[in-house]
């Protein structure tokens, strides 16, 4: 039983156990009036038979006082005491037993708030460490080459002007490599900062396909590439979207499609569908593909399924976790899955407007 329920029916029956106490002493204040006319009523009303209903009176009072303290004690107070401490004693670095109560009540949902809110706190505290340790070890690795060349240029001082020139080559290529993986940590934090304030506009699911399959196209087709693509959308059919961001997604899929080709024959196919409310984007590649295992953990952040080829391939693993946190926030659902093409399909869905 909820709490405020609990108490509004503890002060009814204090408050009608009170007047049936006042009026059992006035009938038998009255009663006993009538039988004995002379007296006055003051008098009357601290006569010893009356004084004692009226000490009566006083101690179911008080033992009324009393239960109402030990029940406002062991639901309200001591519950609240023991948040309290709870609160005061918050060490993120420290596992946690969750806060246990099986009240159905205010003081029950606030523990269960509680509780949530502290695992989400955890979760976030998890998520940073996670994020210092993934970034240190990914700016660990270009920094060590550069110190190597750099060393090595004012060791060696017979270079040829050839060698020298491929150093210097080699340390600007790993200068630019942490910029690009500085540059995607800070969009990933911010990708969950700008959520607060995007704009979502409906846009026709088709027209959508349309730019996005030509501008990929002639983007594909400069590197000799292919897309091929086909879609079944309507004109009335809208989604509500923030183009900017949906356009990120597009652009970190075909981006990885590039990067984890592995041949010169790249085949990128881009479809789209609606079903059961909902508009259906695919993108597959003929290119190296991901073992089953790791289909589902690819969109975990920093996840990357072959440390040496993401090190070739200089990718730090947040563009797939950056896709997720987008597409979700949309309302729809993102997927890995083995394309029939032999490499890797992306599908995601964003609701339909209605
Ligand atoms: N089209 C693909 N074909 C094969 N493997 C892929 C493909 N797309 C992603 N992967 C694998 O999934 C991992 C995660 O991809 P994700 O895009 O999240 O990170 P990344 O490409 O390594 O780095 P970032 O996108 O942050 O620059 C990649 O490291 C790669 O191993
Ligand atoms: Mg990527």
């Amino acid at each position: 039983m909820k709490l405020k329920t609990k108490l509004t029916l503890l002060f009814l029956f204090i408050f009608l156990l009170t007047l049936l106490l006042i009026a059992a002493f006035f009938v038998f204040y009255i009663k006993s009036l009538s039988a004995d006319e002379g007296h006055v009523w003051l008098e009357n009303i601290f006569s010893p038979v009356h004084f004692q209903m009226l000490l009566l009176l006083s101690i179911l009072m008080g033992l009324l006082f009393v239960v109402l303290t030990v029940f406002f004690h062991f639901n309200i107070t001591k519950p609240i005491q023991a948040l309290n401490l709870r609160l005061k004693k918050v060490n993120i670095g420290n596992s946690r037993t969750p806060l246990h109560s099986r009240r159905k009540d205010e003081i029950g949902d606030l523990y269960n708030h509680f509780n949530e809110m502290e695992e989400r706190l955890y979760q976030a505290h998890r998520e940073q460490v996670d994020m210092i340790a993934a970034i240190a070890h990914d700016l660990k690795t270009p920094l060590t080459t550069i110190t190597g060349f750099v060393e090595l240029l004012s060791i060696q001082k017979d270079l040829t002007r050839m060698e020298t020139q491929d150093y210097y080559e080699l340390i600007m290529k790993k200068t630019k490599h942490m910029v690009e993986l500085i540059d995607s940590f800070s969009m990933y934090t911010k990708n969950e900062a700008m959520f607060e304030t995007i704009a979502m506009i409906p846009i026709a699911a088709h027209k959508l396909f349309d730019t996005i399959s030509s501008e990929y196209e002639t983007e594909l087709s400069s590197f000799d590439f292919r897309l091929t693509w086909k879609h079944t959308f309507n004109p009335n059919q809208l989604i509500s979207i923030n183009e900017h961001m949906i356009r990120r997604v597009f652009g970190n899929l075909f981006s990885n499609a590039v990067r984890y080709s592995n041949s010169n024959e790249l085949h990128v196919y881009l479809t789209g569908y609606v079903q059961e409310g909902y508009a259906y984007f695919l993108i597959e590649d003929n290119g190296v593909g991901v073992p089953n295992q790791d289909l589902s953990l690819l969109f975990r952040k920093f996840y990357t399924v072959d440390k040496s080829r993401q090190m070739s391939n200089g990718g730090s693993g947040l563009g797939l976790a950056s896709c997720k946190l987008i597409i979700e926030h949309h309302g729809g659902q993102i997927h890995a899955f083995h394309s029939n093409h032999g490499g890797l399909g992306i599908r995601f869905s964003l609701p339909l407007s209605v």
